[in-house]
């Protein structure tokens, strides 16, 4: 057989296979076995129990990990980034920081419109290896799947440049890779005051070539004040729904915008931001399949209201975290400092911000099958920490990596 971890001092997340999500207070629930083994074999989770029923010697193994002292985690899976740019934006630092808000300098053509111009300006290759150094740095920290999204194109070619980018990447590097169509992230210059026609140009054009060359697994729109409006979005995934296209939306960031409702109606596989959710918004999504996910990088960064996350799960949702990896709100991708913000700004569970870190976003990205929990059969992705106490010290301990070894795919992964 391939891989014995032995004498893992926790073995954290241990899930049936029927489990596709958790909610309200099953989110509390962690099932942690103390002095475990975990057994990897052709990629996969094969056996996993207490060090007293191992039955097999070392040598039945390749290769042998003395996790002694050490817990193993299922990977994070990172189910919301936009993590294929072209550079920083640092240079919006300093209006941030004097006061301007997102919309403001938005509307001065920084922000999403800056990163569309660099974007343009750089090649398909030189986009691939800025992106693979941002993959191998988040590997590193522990995260085994992600989603990317488009949406610094706004024109056919760009977009598709981009998505192409997404699909390489998905190719050549170990992780599980979901690619999200966001034509609709922001209107381009050219066609300021008839957003419409762009809109038109997401519908007509960009999504049958994207769906045409199988560029996505899903469609998103930014549904908020100053952006896309409740009736180009529901335009949007409509046209999106006929190429087969699930949703994502980013919604009620910077208002109540009615875009977890119009996520909802479609059926969105998740709605994310949601840092104005109130009573209606959150029965809606009570009635739905739609994975409540928030971002807690880009509320930090940008200085936003918090999402109700304590008052969401203790109404029976379920909640995601995901880091929103992106130059200009989020330029993090270290879901270990994600689930420590759960814990400190969000008041969630070390339990909870684990399951909303793993199988919670492995839901809001279609993996849940695959990945998110410690299951037998299920995709060896997982990693071994640093020595720790207990798995309350993951999301304690903030600001360092406390990630020893990844694995992925079942290999030992050495960046
Ligand atoms: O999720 N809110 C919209 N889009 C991104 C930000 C993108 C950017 O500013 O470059 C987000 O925060
Ligand atoms: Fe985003």
């Amino acid at each position: 057989m391939d891989i014995l971890i032995k004498n893992i001092k926790g073995l954290v997340g241990i899930r049936s296979k029927s489990t596709c999500f958790v909610a309200g207070k099953e989110m509390m629930h962690l099932e942690t076995l103390n002095d475990a083994y975990l057994i990897v074999d052709k990629g996969l989770i094969y056996d996993f129990g207490v060090m007293s029923n191992l039955k097999y010697s070392d040598n039945s193994f390749d290769e042998i990990i003395n996790a002694k002292g050490s817990l193993l985690f299922p990977s994070f899976v990172d189910s919301h980034t936009h993590l294929v740019y072209a550079g920083s934006r640092e240079i919006e630092y300093g209006d941030k920081i004097r006061g301007l808000s997102y919309e403001e300098i938005a509307k001065r053509g920084g922000g999403i419109l800056n990163s569309a111009k660099l974007l343009h300006e750089t090649s398909e290759r030189v986009l691939f290896d800025l992106a693979m150094v941002r993959i191998k740095d988040i590997i590193s920290m522990g995260t085994g799947a992600v989603e990317i999204k488009s949406g610094y194109g706004l024109t056919l070619e760009d977009e598709l440049k981009m998505l192409r980018v997404i699909r390489r990447l998905r190719n050549e590097s170990p992780l599980i890779i979901k690619s999200t169509f966001l034509g609709a992230h922001a209107v381009p210059n050219d066609f300021k005051g008839k957003q419409n026609k762009y809109v038109d140009l997401v519908v007509n054009e960009m999504l049958p070539k994207v769906a045409e060359e199988n560029l996505a697994d899903f469609v998103d729109v930014f549904c908020d004040k100053g952006f896309f409006t409740i009736e180009q979005t529901d335009r949007i995934l409509d046209a999106a729904a006929k190429f087969g296209l699930r949703s994502k939306i980013h919604a009620n960031e910077l208002d109540f915008s009615g875009g977890i409702q119009v996520g909802v109606k479609h059926n969105a596989l998740s709605v994310d931001h949601l840092e104005y959710t109130g009573d209606a918004e959150i029965m809606s999504l009570l009635k739905s399949k739609t994975m409540p996910t928030i971002l807690p990088g880009a509320a930090f960064f940008l200085g936003l209201k918090n999402a109700p996350a304590r008052k969401m799960i203790d109404a029976g949702l379920p909640l995601a975290l995901a880091s929103d990896f992106n130059p200009g709100s989020s330029p993090s991708g270290n879901m270990q400092l994600i689930a420590s913000m759960g814990c400190i700004i969000y008041k969630m569970l070390p339990e909870e911000v684990i399951n909303a870190t793993t199988i919670n976003s492995a839901y809001a990205m279609g993996i849940e099958a695959e990945v998110g929990t410690i299951t037998c059969g299920k995709r060896a992705n997982l990693f071994v920490s640093r020595p720790m106490p207990s798995y309350n010290y993951l999301p304690y301990s903030y600001g360092d990596n406390k990630v020893d070894k990844v694995i992925l795919n079942g290999e030992i992964i050495k960046y």
